[in-house]
């Protein structure tokens, strides 16, 4: 088996199991207890979040457990745009954010706020002019990715945070679920409020995840409730889930930068052989780009039926996202930086992790050549 479906989810590391089943048998206590088996969860609960603060270098009172991105993602900009509306209703993002970012600002847009969708460059890449064009006296937040999941594009996170020192008052948003431990980002320096993680994209578990809260940032809180996560996100806290996570990033940071060589060797490798293939175009920038992810169209195929003729060779890959690629809509990303619908319509994402190899990259490159031959000849 080839998984090359990095960026749709990853294999948990097996510490990161082992402390999720250790956790949640030994010291099962709700940390609100307040008898010594709430104050042993209490406790990891801190531990957790103290080394996921040590690995972003914030403070761990800018940590906040959550169940994922989307989760993340969602309270960040409805909370902050909900508790600052009284100053402004306008938010500004980019048009390849992830569903979970676009969704969460249509449904804004459904009860009074007012949204600007900054467009792209032919390489997925937001332009800092148009940001700072874009705002008004009446923004209060600004939410831009720091890497696009389907084609790998860098957004300018540093340029805008500069931009932003100018604008105290806006709250900067930045998902890093697909960057984090593969790009490296200093939220302080970057002038970064907000930030998500999930912890499934770095080998931890699903239905995990984190908020970065900037100390003196304020948002409204989703969830009512016990208020715990100091009334941020009420409901009784996943010990388990946020020890594995600190594990999982961990062990993440530690074997990052041979991790991020490795990929872009691979990257290099893919993009090579790639280039020789009839009808390829390539979506994922050469420059600017993280090292994991690489998309491309195979023109005429389509990706459907590709990806499946792959998998009977114990291939896995990907159409576009994971969440939408089961839907029949072609991607946004790709339609956004130009790419016509039929040739946006035959991409393909290929996500890598760590541990892939070159000799993976060269099976698959076999496996891809045979598949598009034998569906090519079908086709004519
Ligand atoms: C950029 C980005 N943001 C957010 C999410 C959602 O994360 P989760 O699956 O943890 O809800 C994803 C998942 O694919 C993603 O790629």
């Amino acid at each position: 088996m080839i998984y090359f479906d990095n960026s749709a989810t990853t294999k948990p590391y097996n510490e990161v199991l082992d402390s999720f089943v250790t956790v949640s048998s030994k010291y099962f206590g709700n940390p609100s207890s307040l008898h010594s088996m709430g104050g042993q969860a209490e406790k990891l609960l801190s531990q957790a979040r103290e080394q996921v603060a040590k690995l972003l270098s914030v403070r761990p009172s800018e940590i906040y457990f959550t169940s994922g991105g989307t989760e993340s993602n969602n309270i960040a900009i409805k909370g902050a745009a909900l508790l600052n509306r009284s100053r402004g209703r306008h938010l500004i993002t980019s048009s390849v954010e992830h569903a979970s970012v676009m969704a969460a600002m249509e449904q804004l847009e459904q009860v009074g706020f007012e949204i600007t969708y900054l467009p792209v460059d032919e390489y997925g890449r937001v332009s800092v002019d148009d940001v700072k064009n874009a705002i008004r006296p009446d923004t209060t937040v600004i939410s831009i990715m720091q890497v696009n999941n389907e084609v790998g594009t860098i957004q300018p996170i540093k340029e805008i945070g500069d931009l932003l020192k100018k604008y105290p008052s806006i709250l900067f948003h930045v998902d890093t679920v697909q960057g984090i431990g593969k790009v490296p980002m200093n939220l302080y320096e970057n002038r970064v409020d907000l930030c998500s993680l999930s912890a499934h994209k770095f080998h931890g578990l699903k239905g995990t995840g984190a908020l970065f809260i900037r100390e003196g940032a304020r948002l409204a809180p989703l969830f009512s409730g016990g208020n715990q996560e100091r009334q941020m996100r009420s409901g009784t806290e996943n010990v388990a889930g946020a020890v594995s996570m600190a594990k999982a990033l961990r062990m993440t940071m530690d074997n990052s930068k041979a991790g991020i060589n490795n990929m872009r060797e691979i990257q290099t490798l893919l993009r090579g052989e790639l280039s020789s293939f009839e009808g390829v175009q390539i979506h994922t920038p050469i420059n600017g780009s993280a090292p994991h992810i690489f998309n491309f169209s195979l023109n005429g195929l389509k990706a459907e039926v590709f990806i499946h003729a792959l998998e009977q060779d114990g291939i896995f890959v990907s159409t576009t996202s994971a969440c939408s690629s089961k839907k029949k809509t072609s991607s946004k990303t790709l339609l956004a930086m130009g790419v016509p619908e039929t040739i946006a319509d035959s991409a393909f994402r290929i996500s890598l992790s760590f541990a892939n190899t070159k000799e993976e990259a060269l099976m698959v490159i076999a496996a891809m050549k045979k598949a598009a031959n034998q569906l090519r000849k079908v086709m004519n």
